[in-house]
């Protein structure tokens, strides 16, 4: 099923004034599960994980890229999460032929020498596969918040995504602050990634984040060797708004 943009524009103005649950429960009964969560299993998302199974286990559909450089607090979240909530986790992995190519040529540490470089990692061990993980979907939802970064500030609940064929993509805790999520995430004892214990707020790969110190910008330790301006993946590109 698809929505044209007028109808999406419509929705995201309904939904600034609708709760997450609100909007993921209409997403469930819509779509059912056509439509997926893409987890990284940082706090955001372990949120929307409990969101969704409290409104129907059954269309729940929770995937995750697994790069292969992981932290293994992250592994243990995800089994944490399979355990809690009696869910399946979809894991999608890159391409082997892509990365032994990318290692062959380039090195395993291959994102510190060029932000061309990291992009080509980020792009390889992330982006196919999320676009191999979207082919089978007619909508994705994401925990990103507004207030993680200045890239992130216009994120409207419900979007359609350009880079992904005109899928629907919903962020329905765009409006959430990270005191909300925490505040969730204890008063329902829900699993949580370990590495936010350690000074994280926010998770990727093990080789590419690091925690921050007290007052820091909360994707201080995402690629902290380059330029807050680069400072994005892909997975959330769109080439109809300003390049990030
Ligand atoms: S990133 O673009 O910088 O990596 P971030 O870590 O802030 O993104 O996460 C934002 C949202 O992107 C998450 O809430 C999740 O929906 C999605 N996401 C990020 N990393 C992954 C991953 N490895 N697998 C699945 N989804 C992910
Ligand atoms: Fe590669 Fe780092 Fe991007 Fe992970 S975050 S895919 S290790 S460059």
């Amino acid at each position: 099923m698809r929505l044209d943009a007028a109808q999406v524009e419509q929705l995201a103005l309904e939904f600034e004034k609708k709760s997450a649950q609100e909007v993921l429960k209409w997403a469930l009964d819509t779509f059912g599960l056509k439509i997926g969560l893409a987890s990284s299993f940082g706090a955001e998302d372990v949120v929307v994980i409990d969101l969704m199974t409290r409104i129907d286990k059954d269309k729940t559909k929770v995937f995750t890229l697994d790069t292969g450089r992981l932290n293994q607090e992250t592994y243990d979240v995800m089994d944490d999460i399979r355990a809690r909530y009696g869910i399946k986790i979809d894991v999608y992995f890159p391409d082997q032929a892509e990365v032994e190519e990318m290692v062959r040529n380039k090195g395993m540490n291959l994102m510190y020498e060029s932000v061309q470089n990291r992009k080509l990692c980020c792009e390889i061990r992330k982006v196919h596969p999320l676009n191999r993980a979207l082919k089978e979907l007619d909508g994705w939802i994401t925990g990103l918040r507004r207030d993680q970064a200045a890239t992130r500030a216009d994120t409207k609940k419900i979007e359609i995504d350009a880079a992904h064929g005109g899928i629907i993509k919903l962020n329905p805790i765009a409006d959430w602050t990270s005191d909300q999520v925490w505040d969730h995430i204890r008063k329902n004892n829900i699993p949580y990634n370990k590495l936010h214990d350690m000074g994280y707020p926010s998770i990727g790969c093990e080789p590419c984040t690091r925690a921050i110190k007290p007052g820091e910008d909360p994707r201080a330790g995402r690629w902290w060797w380059e330029d807050a301006a680069y400072k994005e993946c892909g997975l959330h590109f769109d080439p109809t708004k300003k390049k990030k």
